[in-house]
Order: structure tokens, then C-alpha cells, then sequence
């Protein structure tokens, strides 16, 4: 039985024991065609979701502290539940032992688009692990997680609780029969800056995923067009970024944003704020994660390129997040 906190914590951190954190994440090449076979690039960046939790005897309860957007912890407590509950399966944890509190905070904000959700799953899986005793490799963890994800994404790829679990860049490809998905390492020469900005607009992954699958199975050939150019593209962009030629990588998200603005998951405030960062000097823009809403993200290497961008964008209103791409750890 689950019960919700209000923001105030009733307990002491200090006294907690169980603890952990999951990556937050931008994907830069192939969010939505992940979701069936074609591969995809994702890198974590430098904020996390950290969780800790302690057993009490009592019910299940939460406080979650994460900022973010407006309404964002609310409108994804049905779906936390029910991902807690899948997470307690997949680590043969009886729901009649199940009685612990958790906290949820760190510095990831609740912005839908930057894996929020599986950063949070990785975290509270590490922690109900340490506080349980039971060892996980970063391998379970990983697949406790996707079980988890399930709650917020339907039929999720896999990627968000990978780069959630693991961090750094990354090249992912989803075994569409089930098996191990691809994963490789994409090694850069330095992290390059960048600029998240959020609509403010809570996004549900689930139904833009639904949405996607279905407008695909009534418009087989314009949408198997659409996803071989998106697989073209996540072939072009990992040359790219190993060969480190951040123009071609920018000139490839600007073609990404466009195919996936072709399959009706952008909105008009992400095509705002992707334009706005292009002109102003942005290597190249789209959105990341779900769309619908949630978040863009704009390639601006140098701190000066990344400071005019990020300028902007909070000029016109909008709340960004300045970090940085193939961070390899913490
Ligand atoms: O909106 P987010 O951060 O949950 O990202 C979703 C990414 C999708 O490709 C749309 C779904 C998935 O499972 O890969």
C-alpha cells in the first residue's frame, strides 16, 4: 500500500540508509525510432537523481522533493507508483515486506524530455538494493529499471534507463527480439557545452510513443521512409562525433528535429525555442526525450557560444540547463 508525502520531509536524511542515483540524459540522435529497431545516440549529463530509503514496517512512503516543471511530481505520481511496484517484482521483493519510506531529490530537475523518470528508477533501484542487502550489478540495476520504465513509456526502447544507469555517450540499438540490445561507447575528444531548455510543458512519454506507433501502422510507407533516414542519420552523426566535427553533428540534429517534427512529436514551443537557438549561433537544435512538450537541447560548443545561447532563451522566459555531452563520469 502506497502512501505520498507532501515536499516537507518528515524524516531526517542523515538517518537513512539505502542510497542512490541514476543519470539525467539528452538524446541527441533517434528518440521515438529507438523505440522500433533503429539505433539511436544518447549521452548522460552532470545531474543525477539521487534516492534513499529506509525500511520501517510501515507503508510505502515517498517524498519527493525533485524540482522542475511546475506540476511535474504530481502529474507523475500514478506512473511512480506503478513503477515502484514493477521495480519490487523484478527484485523478488514481496509487496508484504515492502514497507519502507523513500526519498526522492537531486539535482536533475523534473523536466519531462531528460530521463527524469529512469534516472529516478536507477536511483530508487540502488537504494532499495543497499537498503535490502542485495548485491546488483549495474547489469540488473539496468534491467530492474527498464521494467520500471514501463510505468512512464509503454513500450520503452531501453536507452533512457541505460544512459541512466551507466553514463557517458553512447551508440544503442534495441534487440527488437527481445535479446541483449546493442550498446557501444562513443569516445570524444573533450565534452562539449550545451544548453537544455524546457517548454515547461509536462509531457506524457507513454502517449507520445502511443501516438507514434499508431500514426506508423496507418501510414506504413511514409513513416518506414521517415525511420530509414533517421537510421541514416544516427550512422552519419557517430562518424561525426568521432570524428569530432561538431558542425556536421549539429547540421545532423537540425535533419533529426525535422524527421521527427515529420512524425508529430514536436509542438510549437519546441520549434520556437530550436529555432531561437540557431539563430543565435547554436550548432544545431532539436528536441530530446519524448516531445509534445519537455525539452530541446542546442549544440553550442565553447562557454561563450553556450552563455549567448543560454541568454537568450531565459530572455524569451523559458528555464535551461547549462552542462555538457560525453561527460564520462561524475
Ligand atoms: O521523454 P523521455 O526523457 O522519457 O524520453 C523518451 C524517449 C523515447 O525514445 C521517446 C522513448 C524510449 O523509450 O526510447
Amino acid at each position: 500500500m502506497f502512501l505520498s508525502a507532501p515536499a516537507i520531509p518528515i524524516l531526517s536524511r542523515c538517518s537513512w540508509m539505502g542510497k542512490g542515483s541514476g543519470f539525467g540524459k539528452v538524446i541527441l540522435f533517434g528518440e521515438h525510432f529507438v523505440v522500433h529497431g533503429v539505433a539511436g545516440i544518447v549521452s548522460a549529463i552532470d545531474s543525477t537523481t539521487d534516492a534513499e530509503v529506509k525500511k520501517t514496517g510501515e507503508e510505502i512512503l515517498i517524498v519527493d522533493e525533485r524540482k522542475g516543471a511546475k506540476g511535474y511530481v504530481g502529474e507523475k505520481k500514478a506512473q511512480q507508483l506503478e513503477s515502484i511496484d514493477r521495480m519490487l517484482k523484478a527484485m523478488g521483493i514481496e509487496p508484504k515486506i515492502a514497507s519502507f519510506n523513500i526519498w526522492v531529490g537531486g539535482n536533475l530537475p523534473g523536466f519531462s524530455g531528460l530521463g527524469a523518470s529512469a534516472a529516478s528508477s536507477v536511483a530508487i533501484a540502488r537504494a532499495i538494493a543497499e537498503e535490502f542487502g542485495l548485491k546488483l550489478s549495474d547489469e540488473r540495476v539496468n534491467e530492474v529499471a527498464y521494467e520500471a520504465e514501463k510505468a512512464y513509456a509503454g513500450t520503452p526502447s531501453g536507452i533512457d534507463n541505460t544512459a541512466a544507469t551507466y553514463g557517458g555517450l553512447m551508440w544503442f540499438k534495441r534487440n527488437m527480439s527481445g535479446g541483449s540490445n546493442a550498446i557501444e561507447r562513443i569516445s570524444i575528444r573533450k565534452p562539449v557545452e550545451i544548453v537544455i531548455a524546457s517548454t515547461g510543458i509536462v509531457a506524457n512519454t507513454k502517449a507520445m510513443v502511443e501516438g507514434v506507433a499508431e500514426r506508423k501502422k496507418k501510414n506504413p510507407e511514409k513513416y518506414n521512409g521517415i525511420f530509414k533516414q533517421a537510421e541514416d542519420v544516427a550512422l552519419k552523426a557517430k562518424k561525426a562525433l568521432k570524428e569530432f566535427d561538431l558542425k556536421k553533428v549539429g547540421t545532423l540534429m537540425n535533419e533529426n528535429h525535422r524527421l521527427l517534427q515529420e512524425i508529430g512529436v514536436s509542438c510549437k514551443e519546441l520549434d520556437y525555442l530550436v529555432d531561437l537557438a540557431r539563430r543565435r549561433g547554436a550548432f544545431g537544435a532539436k528536441l530530446t526525450g519524448g516531445g509534445g512538450g519537455g525539452c530541446m537541447f542546442a549544440l553550442t560548443p565553447t562557454k561563450a557560444l553556450q552563455e549567448t545561447v543560454a541568454e537568450a532563451i531565459e530572455k524569451a522566459g523559458y528555464e535551461v540547463l547549462r552542462t555538457k555531452i560525453g561527460v564520462e563520469k561524475l
